[in-house]
């Protein structure tokens, strides 16, 4: 049984080399080669701990395994990551173990990754303004992923800590791939304003920006709430938005309060939910068409991702 670390997975693993896999999977998701079972999540002493298990089964290659994550928001203020997360991947011919891999980074390229596909998928072909809220890990990856599918020219970035966005700034420095500006919006409402696609990547259980500062045209990514009662994105935006996309339909209606809380308020209607990113990327549904609407991808995580990312890192370190 191989034990991977969180620095050979770090030092093994690009956004080059993940967005192909991510991709794949989708398709093969989509085929039923690799599917989710369904999470368990507990909240862990009140609402704001909690832990999750994402599972998933390959049919076309001979693993299955699961992911386990414990998100507890305060974290960051002891110098810990707030999402922990751990890998177990098996042998689907023994049931053996194969692999434990620590998934933080794994997570955040999995996380930025799939983003940057529906990014690719539903923003507009000219879309270079980005705003990020929130400063933390999945604040990163969503950076050094959607660059490898627009052309950025400005970068946008709040934070409720604002000591945290002068640190993000400098990672970013060190990462970007043009010489695009990076500024601190004074607000949320104003780094929305400012920008063709927004990612909003915080631990927040109350919508972080108000919908009617969204500009036509935009793409937003709301990757934050991941619990029927976290509501990043507030009702105005979803009821503006055009087309709504998630990794995994059974997923969203399980774990997507953005989506869920307008839904149990009788403000949408179940097919409000266009489908999934793989439905894009097979022409079952389209991701925009026209530069007025606006698109929402609501992410809350799909075991078929992390599993499918985890087996090629596990390939990389078997040989
Ligand atoms: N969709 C997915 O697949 C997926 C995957 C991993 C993590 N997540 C979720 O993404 C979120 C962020 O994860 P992280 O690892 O970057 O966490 P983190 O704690 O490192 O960063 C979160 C940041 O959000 C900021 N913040 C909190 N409330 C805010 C608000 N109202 N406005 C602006 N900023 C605010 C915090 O100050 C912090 O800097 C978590 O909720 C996590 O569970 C989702």
């Amino acid at each position: 049984m191989l034990q991977i670390t969180e620095k050979q997975v770090q030092d093994s693993i690009t956004m080059e080399m993940a967005l192909p896999v991510l991709r794949k999977a989708y398709e093969d998701c989509m085929e039923g080669e690799i599917y989710a079972g369904g999470r368990i999540f507990t909240p862990v002493r009140g609402q704001e701990n909690v832990g999750q298990w994402l599972v998933a089964n390959c049919t076309n290659q001979p693993y299955f395994g699961s992911k386990f994550s414990s998100v507890f928001p305060q974290n960051v203020k002891k110098g810990l990551p707030s999402v922990i997360s751990k890998v177990s991947l098996y042998s689907a011919l023994t049931g053996e173990l194969h692999a434990l891999i620590d998934a933080n980074y794994l997570t955040a390229i999995k996380t930025g990754g799939s983003a940057a596909i529906a990014t690719d998928l539903m923003s507009k072909k000219d879309a270079g303004k980005l705003g990020i809220i929130g400063t933390g890990l999945q604040a990163f990856s969503q950076v050094l992923a959607i660059q490898e599918v627009r052309k950025i020219t400005e970068l946008y970035v709040y934070d409720v800590m604002p000591e945290r966005v002068d640190r993000f700034i400098e990672q970013i420095e060190t990462v970007k791939n043009s010489p695009y500006k990076i500024i601190a919006a004074g607000t949320a409402n104003e780094c929305v304003a400012q920008s063709d696609i927004i990612c909003t990547c915080t631990t927040s259980l109350t919508p972080v920006f108000e919908g009617s500062y969204v500009k036509p045209g935009t793409h937003i990514n709301a990757i934050g709430s991941f619990t029927s009662f976290m509501q990043e994105i507030d009702e105005e935006t979803v009821l503006r938005s055009d087309k709504v996309t998630t990794e995994h339909m059974e997923g969203l209606w399980d774990a997507a309060g953005d989506i869920i809380i307008p839904l149990e308020k009788g403000l949408i209607s179940k097919d409000k939910v266009n489908g999934t990113v793989g439905d894009i990327l097979t022409g079952t549904i389209l991701g925009r068409e026209n530069d007025q609407e606006i698109t929402l991808y609501e992410s809350v995580g799909s075991g078929v991702l992390d599993i499918a990312l985890s087996i090629a890192i596990y390939e990389k370190f078997r040989k």
